[in-house]
């Protein structure tokens, strides 16, 4: 019995032993990192955009051949680098979807340079991306339908515009890109600010988008693209005649 509480003992003071040397000597850098000094951030993105974008947009973002970016703000530089568009590979009607080349931390601070160069729409916290969760999806479909459906489709599965441009499907953007792209109206969508949109429905509109792309697991059955109705109503007759017809043959075959 005595043996056995001194052997207890040894290891709870082993424990202790090894829990107190690891806070004398863990180093400070393993502790949460502090937030970046903004203006830290913004001499970082002066250095990115000078490397990867200033070619196009000009040593003072006043233009080349891309266009200015003065006064553009932080939230079309998140959705635009965010998305993959920038660094523009080469030239074509439109700027594609690509793999994002630049983490967060550096878009963060490409963003943080060009806002503070002529301000703009700013990009939404990561607060305000996360409260999409708690969105009202019955309005968001309301508004996705009034304001969004007619160029990206009623399903948000995008469609051709004018001029071999179209509006993309919106299953790739995630909450943040779906908010940046609303505040900084890319290409030919336009920009929806915050007197026709507030940020509390475009969140809503966010969650709803993200609802019928991602998180809607289609319980009818096959979506077909969800391209709607008539396709729908094609496909079941054209299967379903067919269908019929191969019976009633085998059926007269037999007879
Ligand atoms: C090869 C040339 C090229 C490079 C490199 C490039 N861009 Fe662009 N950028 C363009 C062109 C052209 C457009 C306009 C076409 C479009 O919007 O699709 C544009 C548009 C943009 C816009 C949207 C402007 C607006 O009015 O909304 C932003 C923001 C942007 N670029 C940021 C960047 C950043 C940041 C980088 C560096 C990481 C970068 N670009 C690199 C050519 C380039
Ligand atoms: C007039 C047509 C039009 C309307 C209306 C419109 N968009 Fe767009 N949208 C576009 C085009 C065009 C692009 C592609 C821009 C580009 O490639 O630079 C786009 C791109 C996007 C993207 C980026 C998708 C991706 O690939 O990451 C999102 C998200 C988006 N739109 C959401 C919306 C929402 C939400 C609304 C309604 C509030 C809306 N759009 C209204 C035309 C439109």
């Amino acid at each position: 019995m005595r043996t056995r509480v001194s052997n207890y003992g040894v290891l709870v003071l082993a424990l202790v032993l090894v829990g107190g040397l690891y806070t004398a000597f863990a180093s400070p850098g393993s502790k949460a990192a502090a937030p970046v000094p903004q203006s830290t951030a913004v001499e970082a993105g002066r250095q990115l955009f000078l490397q990867g974008c200033s070619t196009c947009h000009g040593l003072n973002l006043q233009g080349a051949s891309g266009p200015t970016l003065v006064g553009v703000g932080s939230s079309a530089v998140v959705f635009q680098v965010g998305s993959g568009r920038m660094p523009l590979a080469a030239g074509s009607a439109q700027a594609p979807r690509k793999k994002v080349k630049y983490d967060r931390t550096q878009i963060d601070q490409l963003a943080a340079y060009i806002q503070s160069k002529g301000g703009g729409p700013e990009a939404p916290t990561d607060a305000q991306v996360a409260a999409v969760a708690d969105g009202d999806l019955a309005l968001g479909g309301d508004l996705f339908r009034t304001n969004c459906s007619s160029c990206h489709n009623f399903a948000g599965a995008g469609g051709a515009l004018t001029r071999s441009k179209y509006a993309p499907a919106l299953k790739a953007a995630d909450a943040r890109i779906i908010i940046t792209a609303m505040q900084s109206g890319p290409e030919n969508m336009p920009r929806f600010s915050d007197n026709t949109l507030t940020l509390k429905e475009k969140q809503d509109i966010a969650k709803y988008v993200r609802f019928i792309t991602a998180e809607n697991k289609d319980p009818g059955g096959a979506a077909l693209g969800h391209y709607g109705p008539i396709p729908e109503g094609l496909v079941i007759f054209l299967v379903g005649i067919g269908l019929i017809i191969v019976v009633t043959l085998w059926i007269g075959a037999r007879a």
